[in-house]
């Protein structure tokens, strides 16, 4: 490309090492689509000809349509996919394939690229996050009621039903998906125009162009156009965010899978067996899940630091924004596509997660409500509670099974209806504050996400 200014052809090793087509590959449609109008914009202000214009689209339209049916392999020893698609076009048409760079450089052309193609792919991880959504409403309706033990710091606190537990993930997943729209919503301005860095003595009209395109409008200033890749960053902010909320679940799932805990039993689809112990049943895709959040965030980071320290306005270190994020995009797609049928599949014990609430004195807070409400300062309530927990650690025996006249001996406040008041059940049913655990509320969260998923 360019022999007019160099005696010497490029070390191969130098080649090989400088070249990025076997990865910005990808990118071909969004290549092909943005010369496209490109060329419609040079010939709409006369930059050149009609007819050239009308050979430059046929010739990228069938270019496009070669590589989707297969007819056309990528030719590798071309340096990136922008070189390719214009020096096929040029061997399709000849000299008016040589007209489609005029007033453009491959430093907005890239830009542009990675724009349109993270703005399509988007809607994909969108996609896959609503459906991890529905499946995760679905399970939560199942165990609306199920009682279980909610948790702080992983020791048992208070009783909730599993299907609160589990629509506090539909938020997350529904903050991701807004999160990822937020991302889209900055990126989606076209830099194509930029040129080089400095933009052009050509009479071009980039709002058309980027109007064209589907861009809400244009970058203000072709030195950040070309060197902006701050979309990149945000858009893997957001991958990174959506990915420990799969790996907080993925370590609840693996934990609720469990002998010790044994609330939740994984489809034999989505285990795995030992090649050693017959009786094992492994959740391997939880685990990897967990395992590839490191992978995602280790992207973030890797472009984040190569975009540290750079001069304005492009550098040839901003090639390596590609791999990262692909690779970052890759994998969440992965993730949440595998994550969804986990779900949707896993069978709920119910019986075992009521056993666990019927331990660890999760009803204690509800014993000093009880007493509060009665009359006593909370705080009076609190330590008393305290000490008949101590006793009945002492006896071994639960809150629900101490005789009435052992409460008796602690306060005369309590009478007979204690025992109904804490009830696992009525614990759940009585926490009827908006967003809390009843199953009135669950219900009520539940039509909330629904709702939100409809919209
Ligand atoms: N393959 C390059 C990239 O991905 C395209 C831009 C190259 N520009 C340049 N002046 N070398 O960044």
């Amino acid at each position: 490309m360019w022999a007019g200014r160099f005696e010497k052809s490029l070390d191969r090793k130098a080649d090989d090492f400088n070249s990025s087509i076997r990865f910005d590959c990808k990118m071909y449609e969004q290549d092909i689509i943005g010369s496209i109008a490109h060329a419609e914009m040079l010939a709409k202000q006369a930059i050149i000809s009609v007819d050239d214009c009308v050979a430059i689209v046929g010739g990228l339209t069938q270019i496009l349509n070669d590589i989707k049916s297969g007819k056309l392999e990528f030719d590798m020893s071309c340096e990136d996919i922008h070189m390719f698609v214009e020096a096929e076009l040029t061997r399709r048409i000849g000299d008016a394939g040589k007209r489609l760079h005029t007033a453009r450089s491959r430093n907005d052309q890239v830009a542009l690229d990675i724009r349109m193609y993270l703005r399509d792919k988007s809607e994909d991880v969108i996609a896959l996050l609503r459906q991890l959504i529905s499946a995760i409403a679905d399970k939560a309706e199942e165990g609306k009621a199920a009682i279980l033990p909610g948790y702080t710091h992983l020791q048992r606190a208070q009783p909730i039903t599993f299907g609160h537990h589990l629509l506090a993930y539909a938020q997350m997943f529904l903050r991701d998906i807004s999160r990822v729209r937020d991302a889209v919503a900055r990126m989606n301005y076209s830099p194509i125009g930029s040129c080089a860095l400095a933009g052009t003595t050509y009479n071009t009209d980039r709002r058309y162009e980027a109007e064209k395109l589907g861009f809400y409008g244009i970058t203000q200033n072709s030195i950040d156009g070309v060197s902006d890749r701050d979309f990149c960053v945000e858009l893997m902010s957001a991958f990174s965010i959506i990915m420990m909320h799969l790996s907080r679940f993925s370590e609840e799932v693996i934990l609720w899978s469990s002998w010790e805990f044994k609330f939740v039993e994984l489809d034999d689809s989505y285990t795995t067996g030992s090649s050693i112990m017959p009786q094992k049943k492994n959740s391997d895709m939880a685990e990897l899940v967990r395992g590839k959040t490191g992978r995602v965030y280790g992207d973030l980071f890797g472009l984040l630091t190569t975009l540290k320290g750079l001069p304005l306005a492009y550098n040839k270190d901003m090639q390596e924004d590609k791999e990262a994020v692909f690779d970052a995009l890759e994998t969440v797609e992965m993730c949440l596509d595998i994550f969804a049928p986990m779900i949707k599949t896993m069978r709920l014990i119910p019986e075992n997660m009521y056993k666990a609430a019927q331990e660890g004195f999760i009803n204690a807070t509800d014993l000093a409500d009880y007493l509060t409400k009665k009359g006593m300062p909370f705080r009076s309530a609190y330590k008393i509670v305290g000490q008949i927990v101590a006793e009945c650690i002492e006896k071994h025996t639960v809150l629900d099974k101490l005789p009435l006249e052992a409460y008796k001996a602690h306060s005369d406040i309590f009478e007979e209806d204690l025992y109904v008041e804490i009830s696992l059940e009525t614990c759940v049913e009585k926490r009827i504050s908006e967003g809390g655990t009843s199953v009135a509320s669950v219900e009520h969260q539940l039509e909330l996400v629904r709702k939100e998923l409809e919209s």
